[in-house]
């Protein structure tokens, strides 16, 4: 389902967004704005600026001007929980991930970082916290159907294969609600089977009703999945607009240039 972009309003606007490094402009005066239930991703060549541009979206950093507006408020001086709070979630590492916990253990726990049930009312066990109990344990079996990780529920992190932790730091992700995801390489590393695999969870989780963002390096992957690309080169904006727009853009060819054609999937 494609939104239709004239009628309905931004879920995230990205206005002249620019965050120097000492004398290095990663992010240089960009702007595109996010619709509810797209998937946009963010490509361009290595260096580009796209990892800083959702650490700027996320309120890991600071811009150095400009404003990242969600939901009509702007995020610029949150914290990343506040953030997150208002519903802007990237994914975790898999490198955060414990690995003697469980499938199941891991997401609960996610649930336990958001959700009233660590407060007292779990240790005085009180209906509010067995309710909110009952609740964590309902969303995370959603989540572990969505991610099609049921069948490993009870395995241990550190004997799942490298595909499940992808998806397993994904799942921590959903526990907080986000309403914007933004996944940085989902794919990277994967086979053509498990990048399928993940390309599908990717739009089952966009038709649960949230918004994805990606960054992402496997052409053949962005140019199926995508709703709209973003392309930056050197830190600005050198194209936006549909996987097949932006397939024929002149300047994104030319930015690819040296590298194989194939990886634009020409
Ligand atoms: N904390 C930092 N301090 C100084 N320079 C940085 C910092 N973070 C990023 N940069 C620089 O900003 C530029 C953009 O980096 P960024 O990580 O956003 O690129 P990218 O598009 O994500 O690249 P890749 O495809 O390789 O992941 C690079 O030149 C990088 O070296
Ligand atoms: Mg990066």
């Amino acid at each position: 389902m494609k939104p239709d972009r004239n009628s309905t309003p931004s879920l995230l606007d990205v206005k002249g967004l620019t965050r120097r490094f000492g004398g290095l402009v990663a992010v240089n005066d960009v702007s595109f704005s996010v619709k509810p239930g797209e998937i946009f991703t963010v490509i361009g060549p290595n260096g580009a600026g796209k990892s800083t541009m959702f650490k700027l979206i996320g309120a890991f950093i600071r811009p150095t001007s400009g404003d990242v507006v969600f939901e009509g408020k702007s995020l610029v001086g949150l914290a990343p929980h506040q953030a997150a709070a208002r519903g802007v979630v990237r994914t975790f590492q898999e490198t955060t991930i414990y690995r003697e916990m469980t499938t199941m253990e891991t997401v609960r726990t996610a649930f336990h970082l958001q959700c009233r049930a660590t407060s007292l009312g779990a240790f005085f066990n009180t209906r509010q916290a067995r309710a909110d109990e009952a609740e964590a344990n309902r969303a995370a079996e959603e989540i572990l159907e969505l991610l099609q990780l049921q069948h490993v529920r009870h395995e241990q992190a550190k004997n799942l294969p490298h595909g499940y932790l992808r998806a397993l730091g994904i799942a921590m992700a959903l526990a907080a609600r986000p309403k914007l995801l933004m996944l940085d390489e989902p794919f990277a590393g994967m086979n053509p089977e498990e990048t399928d695999a993940a390309v599908q969870m990717v739009r089952r989780i966009r038709d649960q009703g949230i918004t994805v963002m990606l960054v992402e390096h496997d052409m053949h992957a962005v140019m199926r999945i995508s709703d709209r690309i973003a392309v930056l080169n050197f830190g600005r904006k050198i194209a936006e607009g549909t996987p097949q727009e932006i397939q024929n853009d002149q300047n994104v060819i030319d930015a690819y240039l040296g590298q194989e054609d194939e990886e634009l999937g020409i």
